[in-house]
């Protein structure tokens, strides 16, 4: 079985489900930007770590990057100032949700997201599995550049207790990959925002598997049905 990573997740969901339109929020230095094959791929970080010889290079390696549109802006910025204009007749299908790690912009970047995404589309979250307090503290405490996954995972609690209209898990690879996808789920877990907002990374390591619907990265090829 290939190791199963972000990159590895959203290439087969275009190959296998056919997802073309792509938005990636936190891009860092493109390094999984620049390898996605798809003619509508928009970029939004406030803060590129590229310039125009890597954007030279990176088009030479992957033809694609012809149709990259940058938005060097906050996530917030972008879907006020840009987000109709741009979706208006194409729709989001596939997203990789990877900005500032706290819980509130992750819940901001998500339903920005779904106001433009296809019935049928697919949002990837990095970062929904931190392993320690230090991993899961918050921007300032960061002591960089160790690894901060900060609070995403309380982005993931929430939706997985307050919107009954979308299916939410994270797969056990790659930091904790968290999926989002626009079906109904059967069950949804009882925490309101308030309550979200008291708990700690040692609430999160004693509930762990049920908070995030932790699953293993194999459940990939089961939930969206492609043959390992
Ligand atoms: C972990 S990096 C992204 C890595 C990249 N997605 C990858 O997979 O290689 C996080 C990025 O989020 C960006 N960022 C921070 N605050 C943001 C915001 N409010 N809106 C969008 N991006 C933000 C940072 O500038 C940084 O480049």
């Amino acid at each position: 079985m290939k190791n199963i990573d972000r990159l590895f997740v959203l290439k087969s969901l275009m190959q296998h489900h056919h997802l073309k339109n792509y938005l990636e929020i936190g891009v860092f230095n493109g390094h999984i930007f620049f390898r996605i094959k798809s003619n509508f791929k928009i970029a939004v970080d406030p803060d590129f770590i590229f310039g125009g010889g890597r954007k030279a290079t990176k088009l030479l390696l992957n033809p694609y990057n012809i149709y990259n549109q940058y938005f060097e802006k906050t996530s917030d910025d972008f879907f006020e100032q840009d987000g109709q204009r741009l979706f208006r007749d194409k729709k989001i299908e596939l997203a990789l949700i990877d900005g500032m790690h706290e819980c509130d912009y992750v819940i901001r970047d998500v339903e920005h997201t779904l106001d433009h995404a296809a019935p049928n589309a697919v949002i990837v979250l990095h970062d929904c599995n931190p392993q320690s307090a230090q991993a899961a503290c918050s921007f300032k405490e960061w002591n960089y550049p160790g690894t901060w996954n900060g609070d995403v995972w309380k982005a993931i609690l929430y939706f997985r207790s307050q919107r009954k209209d979308l299916t939410c898990f994270v797969l056990d690879a790659d930091q904790g990959l968290g999926i989002i996808v626009k079906q109904p789920t059967a069950t949804l877990l009882p925490y309101d925002k308030e309550q979200i907002n008291q708990f700690t990374y040692e609430d999160l390591a004693l509930n762990r598997a049920e908070w995030l619907g932790l699953q293993p990265p194999s459940y990939f090829y089961d939930f969206f049905k492609i043959g390992a």
